[in-house]
């Protein structure tokens, strides 16, 4: 629980605050832009919600933050429903008529990434993993479990195995990162496509780790791990960290423009929503300039 004796010193006065354990993943100004900002050390609120949106998305941030470092000064407390709040994640995709959800609760063991719930026509799926909670695993049976767990790469395997067994879920991560999840049912080889009922295909994507991989639902919903994430003007960036090589990602995203999406949604970062030529046009923008 978030600390008010503990503040970071560029919170702006009011009732939402971060306090200084606060590991920067992002997240907050991921849901509620318009509110937290990077402050250096620490991300803080920079503006505090000025109207009901806002205000459900300081709400969002506050009830995903990794390491729960978003909090609301005691005096405020009563102003605002916590219960309701939490109740309200997951989020559904807007476009995803029900079939794509933004899980919350993201763990601080994959620094803060985001996890997602597809409903598939081969079943159900889980993203990557956010924390192992109570809230998630009814909400989870209330959609009929879950199938298959997508682990993109070794970084975001978080509590993966806790939803595996609690759902008798298929973990499926790369061989090359098989040791980050050791006992996944399911292991990817080479860089060869895979392709799960007539809506997932899973697409090696190598570079920021040597196993990395993205999953495409419905030839719309592109899961890009910590490869793809958004630039300040929303648009497709590689994400600043690569792991295993620039030159290997460079090559991965060039064969990825052989497949159509419309809607990214990163570990790390927010999504990117464009029309195919569009997103093509983004991504070729991309794959022109080498990382150093
Ligand atoms: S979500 Fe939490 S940990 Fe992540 S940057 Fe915001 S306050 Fe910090
Ligand atoms: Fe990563």
């Amino acid at each position: 629980m978030a600390n008010a004796q503990n503040i970071v010193k560029q919170n702006v006065a009011g009732a939402f605050f971060v306090d200084q354990t606060c590991i920067s993943c992002s997240n907050c100004r991921d849901l509620a832009p318009q509110n937290f900002e990077d402050a250096g050390e620490f991300f803080a609120v920079f503006n505090q919600p000025a109207n009901a949106v806002q205000t459900a998305q300081s709400l969002d941030a506050m009830v995903c933050c990794p390491v729960g470092a978003i909090g609301i000064k005691s005096e405020n407390k009563h102003q605002f429903n916590l219960k309701k709040a939490t109740e309200s994640v997951p989020k559904e995709i807007a476009s995803s008529q029900g079939k794509v959800f933004y899980l919350g609760f993201n763990s601080p063991d994959s620094y803060g990434g985001k996890a997602y719930f597809i409903k598939s026509n081969s079943g159900n799926w889980m993203v990557e993993s956010p924390k192992f909670t109570r809230h998630l695993v009814e909400w989870i049976k209330s959609q009929g479990g879950i199938d298959f767990i997508f682990l993109s790469h070794r970084d975001d395997v978080a509590q993966a195995s806790d939803y595996a067994k609690e759902f008798g879920a298929k973990r499926i991560i790369h061989r090359e990162d098989l040791d980050a999840e050791p006992n996944s049912e399911i292991t990817i080889e080479g860089i060869e496509a895979i392709t799960y009922g007539s809506d997932i295909i899973i697409i090696p994507q190598p570079g920021h780790t040597k196993g990395h991989c993205m999953l495409l639902f419905d030839e719309h919903f592109l899961f890009t791990g910590d490869v793809l994430t958004s630039d300040k003007e929303g648009k497709l960036a590689q994400g600043r960290y690569c792991w295993y090589s620039w030159k290997v990602q460079q090559e991965s995203l060039q064969r990825l423009s052989a497949y159509k999406f419309s809607t990214t949604l990163p570990s790390h970062g927010q999504s990117v929503v464009a029309s195919h030529s569009e997103m093509q046009a983004q991504l070729k923008a991309i794959v022109s300039v080498p990382h150093q």
